[in-house]
């Protein structure tokens, strides 16, 4: 089985992020064959300083080997150095429609954000690339979070309408969403995903957040009227506390919400703090001696890259010939 996922070097990445998508990317080395892509093409369709994307390139490097991932156990690289994924997003654009991107929610939320004029083509085409990635490679699986489930859906969708239209080439993907933790909200609003964007600061513990940051944000946490914690509709701030943990400690949120019956939200959230710190620290301290070598981090992309390309390489020679594009070669 190959899997296949990207993740974003904008800013610094969250507990959801790291729950959601990084701990699952980690579990996956075991699984199958497991490529894993920082995306810095997508993160070209906003606004953003080359300077500083170049820093986060090596800041989300260093915190995804932080977590565990092996260079020995999969391919890791960066989307731009495999120049494949530009040229296959543009063939795909053939089997998209646009009324279909119209559609999706990340690009209404995005664009919502911004004014008419700066809103970028990219950022329409922004899922077009994302199918790109993953079909590049023929992946079967795509660990993401539940905020993904739309664009693998139109990932599908697209190389389903690909074979269909030149030829059984491409092979069509299902998403590996974890059963806990896919979508972990924000601790100062909870009907809200937690996100590096939200306006309050001390509603998103980041991953290299200091051990006293941590325990004072979730100490801060809002919680819900009432004072027995339970897993429930009306309770999102008690309930995500019990998600966060649950996933931790691979649990279920209402194993969860059991064990702390009759104890007060206090009593909740030092344990979950103490949960969030435990698993937090290592990675921090990894990542600070990891990140201090930059030429390493460099080759271990570059190493990545030359693997990736191989197969890059292959589907397009298989996507060209079945659309009648380039030099045809015996
Ligand atoms: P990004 O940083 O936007 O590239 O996201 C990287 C991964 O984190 C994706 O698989 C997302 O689905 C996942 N993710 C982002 N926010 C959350 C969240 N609040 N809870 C769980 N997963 C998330
Ligand atoms: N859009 C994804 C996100 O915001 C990042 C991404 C880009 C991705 N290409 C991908 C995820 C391919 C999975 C597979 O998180």
């Amino acid at each position: 089985m190959r899997i296949f996922s990207g993740i974003q070097p904008t800013g610094r990445k969250h507990l959801g992020n790291y729950i959601g998508a990084i701990q699952t990317w980690v579990d996956g080395q075991a699984l199958g064959e497991a490529l894993y892509c920082i995306v810095d093409l997508h993160a070209t369709t906003v606004a953003y300083e080359p300077a500083d994307l170049r820093r986060y390139l090596y800041d989300t490097t260093a915190i995804l080997l932080a977590a565990g991932l092996d260079p020995e156990r999969c391919t890791l690289f960066r989307q731009s150095d495999v120049a494949e994924h530009s040229e296959l997003c543009w063939l795909l654009c053939s089997v998209t429609a646009h009324g279909e991107l119209n559609r999706m929610h990340q690009f209404k939320d995005k664009s919502a954000k911004q004014k008419d004029a700066l809103v970028s083509a990219g950022l329409f085409l922004y899922p077009v690339l994302q199918a790109a990635d993953i079909l590049l490679y023929k992946a079967d699986e795509v660990p993401v979070g539940d905020d993904q489930r739309q664009h693998i859906e139109l990932a599908r969708n697209i190389a389903e309408r690909f074979n269909e239209r030149f030829g059984p080439t491409l092979v069509v993907p299902r998403h590996r969403i974890p059963q806990v933790g896919a979508r972990i909200m924000d601790l100062q609003s909870p009907d809200q995903k937690m996100s590096t964007t939200n306006p309050v600061e001390t509603g998103t513990i980041y991953v290299l957040d200091e051990p006293k940051a941590i325990i004072k944000k979730i100490k801060s946490a809002v919680t819900d009227s009432g004072s027995e914690i339970a897993l429930a509709e009306d309770k999102p701030g008690i309930s995500n506390l019990l998600e966060i943990m649950a996933a931790i400690q691979k649990k279920t949120a209402a194993q969860l919400a059991q064990e702390f019956s009759g104890q007060r939200y206090g009593d909740l959230k030092v344990a979950v703090a103490d949960t969030v710190v435990n698993y937090l620290t290592p990675v921090r301290e990894r990542y600070l001696e990891l990140r201090k070598d930059e030429q390493r981090l460099e080759s271990v992309l570059q190493k990545g890259a030359s693997k990736a390309r191989v197969i890059a390489r292959q589907t397009m020679t298989e996507v060209w010939r079945a659309m009648g594009l380039g030099t045809v070669r015996s």
